[in-house]
């Protein structure tokens, strides 16, 4: 009763305040800071950035260059997930010393791992600079200018609203960054795949790691001579927890949002990108599931390789599900139509929206194929590893290996369309008589290396096509080919709409700078009648547990734990019960990038790390919708009681400053 009256209460204030839909750009946010603190932040904007004196951005960090962590103590200890640590984590396992299976804790500094290639940055500075930029300023020069200021310093100059605005951002960058501890994979994995992108949670999704510095606090390649570094600023830890309506901010990386997109874009990903790469991926999936399901030791090897193909598997799903329900696509038509009636006033800007739904009528086509043949030819090795062959699992991997040659070759010749298929592999289908056996003939050469020179040539056809049709879309970019002249008519697009709309609060699409996300802790109708509490506990974890579940096989010191209900000072009361808190749900506006994001107070104070978002909730990255929209953190309290409980680590809690 007390949750429905809670309900309709926060329901009747849509609409009266802002919706927590954003992604500030830090040093902008002195616009957003009454309604900031008109949701219960405590601080200024001057506390969140600043450039004359210490503030909260110097206790973050982009994480290794996609994720985000945090400074949580004087001695550049760091927070960050253990899905970002995961790389470095494995990089140290071996059969002897399985820090996967069974974490890892430093018993002393001498003991952090040191990681090649690892590195983190700090944002020094940033600042805009269109004006240069249009007064003839060489973009270049700039970064070189900005990079000659410090030791370690690295420049860029990033695009805001489709290069309406240009910002220089500034980091300085550490590359001396070692392992300091993790959980075991069943606390830092909990749930595996099966609860990815899902609530209720219960993943510990933590790891710890130190950055070092050289004897002046400078940036430093690994030295054994090199000593923790001293931050400016580090994040005081909140033990006091939070608790539903209660505000919060997530200060992080977000990788790469399109909120401004047609309704030609938003329908192109959910009728026809979203499932056609769904169903692609739903047969790769089924073909390694079988293999893992028939061998425990194909289980593990392809566990990495299932869990990636996964993740954006269950995203897009979610994704169209979310943008599908909330006709997205209908509202976007609706707000064009609003807006060409004011543009036919506007001559400057009244063909703009034709001129762009013609760049689409020519662009999606020659952009599918490119996704499919990406999603199909791309995702076959061009050759196997000596590593792979000397493996003794090698040959029992084979017949998975080669299903999923016939499987991309099949799904390529299906979806890709018309005159966009390479011409090779036509004629490679043509004199093999079939697909499938074109598939086998260009497999068995491979696998057996008597005939690599078959995959080869594919792939070289491939990546001629490719090229071929981003030359179509007037870009060089491989990654993330959307047409130049697009880009060009979106500039114009968003200058219209915020001539048009002068009540919406605008904030340029994630391009992985640093931003500020706020909102509150809250949870949501999940479905007619059943409403989701925005926190999980220890309670849930047991409930799960099952030694027959690979993802739900729970260290026995956790079970001992629960039946001795020894939790220290974690322990917290729900409903009359002991217990420990595991997992907050929140409203702010994340995305990727954002793994690792430090979870604030409205004191500033780190309450928990954010490492996921709700199923449906994905389609934040297209349209964020209130109702739905939620990320996902695991409480910092769990965090703690992981490290001192199960890690037996407390002694890196002495270092860390507690309130
Ligand atoms: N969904 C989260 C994010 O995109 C976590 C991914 C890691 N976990 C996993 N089970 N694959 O990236
Ligand atoms: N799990 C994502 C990440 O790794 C976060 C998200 O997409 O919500 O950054």
């Amino acid at each position: 009763m007390k949750r429905l009256l809670f309900t309709l209460l926060t329901l009747s204030l849509v609409g009266t305040t802002f919706a927590d839909e954003g992604m500030w750009l830090p040093s902008l946010i002195a616009g957003r800071i009454d309604d900031m603190r008109s949701k219960g932040f405590r601080l200024t904007a001057e506390d969140i950035y600043s450039v004359n004196k210490a503030s909260m951005k110097d206790a973050v960090v982009l994480f290794n260059g996609g994720c985000t962590g945090e400074i949580v103590s004087p001695e550049g200890l760091l927070l960050t997930n253990h899905h970002c640590g995961y790389g470095a984590i494995q990089s140290h396992s071996s059969v002897e010393h399985d820090y996967l299976t069974h974490g890892f804790w430093a018993r002393s500094r001498a003991e952090e791992l040191p990681n090649e290639k690892l590195y983190v940055r700090i944002l020094v500075r940033m600042e805009e600079v269109t004006d240069r930029i249009a007064s003839g300023e060489q973009p270049e020069a700039l970064i070189r200018a900005a990079e000659a200021e410090g030791t370690g310093y690295k420049a860029s100059i990033e695009q805001m609203y489709y290069g309406n605005q240009q910002f220089l951002f500034v980091y300085e960058q550490f590359d001396d960054v070692r392992l300091v501890g993790a959980p075991p994979s069943s606390i830092g994995k909990f749930g595996g795949d099966t609860d990815n992108w899902i609530w209720p949670r219960h993943t510990g999704d933590f790891s710890v790691f130190r950055i070092y510095a050289d004897r002046n606090n400078r940036p430093a390649a690994y030295s054994p001579d090199n000593v923790p570094y001293r931050p400016k600023r580090h994040f005081v830890i909140s033990v006091k927890g939070i608790r539903e309506g209660d505000f919060t901010m997530i200060y992080g990386f977000p990788g790469n949002t399109q909120e401004y997109i047609l309704s030609d874009a938003v329908d192109y990903v959910v009728n026809r990108a979203d499932p056609d790469k769904i169903a692609i991926r739903t047969g790769r999936l089924d073909l390694i599931a079988a293999a893992q399901a028939s061998d425990p030791a194909l289980r593990i090897h392809y566990a990495a390789k299932h869990a990636n193909i996964a993740n954006a598997w269950k995203k897009w799903q979610g994704e169209q599900l979310g943008l599908s329900r909330t006709r997205s696509v209908e509202t976007k038509r609706q707000c064009e139509r609003d807006f060409q009636l004011w543009a036919d006033r506007h001559p400057e800007y009244a063909g703009l929206l034709s001129a762009m739904k013609a760049e689409y009528a020519r662009m999606l086509q020659p952009y599918y194929a490119y996704e499919i043949t990406r999603e199909t030819l791309g995702t076959l090795p061009t050759a196997y590893s000596n590593e792979e062959r000397s493996d003794e699992l090698f040959e029992r991997c084979r017949p998975t290996e080669q299903a999923l040659f016939r499987h991309a070759f099949a799904s390529y010749a299906a979806y890709c369309p018309e005159p966009y298929r390479i011409p090779e592999f036509l004629d490679g289908v043509a004199a093999a008589g079939s697909t499938e056996a074109y598939a086998d003939q260009v497999f068995d050469g491979l696998w057996q290396r008597t005939d690599t020179t078959a995959i080869v040539r594919l792939d070289k056809a491939k990546k001629r096509m490719l090229n071929h049709i981003t030359w179509l879309l007037g870009t060089t970019s491989l990654r993330n080919p959307t047409s130049k002249r697009l880009n060009e008519l979106y500039a114009h697009y968003i200058k219209g709409l915020r001539e048009w709309d002068t009540v919406r609060a605008f904030y340029p699409d994630a391009n992985l700078t640093l931003r500020v996300a706020y909102g509150t802790v809250s949870g949501y109708e999940y479905a007619d009648g059943e409403y989701h509490t925005p926190q999980t506990t220890l309670d849930g974890i047991i409930a799960k547990d099952n030694p027959e579940i690979y993802d739900y096989d729970i260290p026995q010191a956790l079970r001992d734990l629960y039946a001795s209900k020894d939790y220290g000072r974690w322990g917290i009361s729900v409903d009359g019960r002991r217990t420990v808190p595991v997992c907050l749900l929140a409203t702010n506006h994340t995305t990727g990038g954002n793994s690792g994001s430090p979870v604030l107070n409205g004191r500033g104070e780190l309450v928990g790390i954010n490492f996921d978002r709700t199923w449906r909730s994905t389609m934040s990255d297209i349209a964020f919708d209130p109702a739905i929209c939620r990320n996902i953190a695991v409480d910092i309290r769990y965090v703690l009681f992981v490290i001192e409980r199960i890690g037996g680590a407390g002694y890196l809690l002495d270092e860390m400053t507690l309130r």
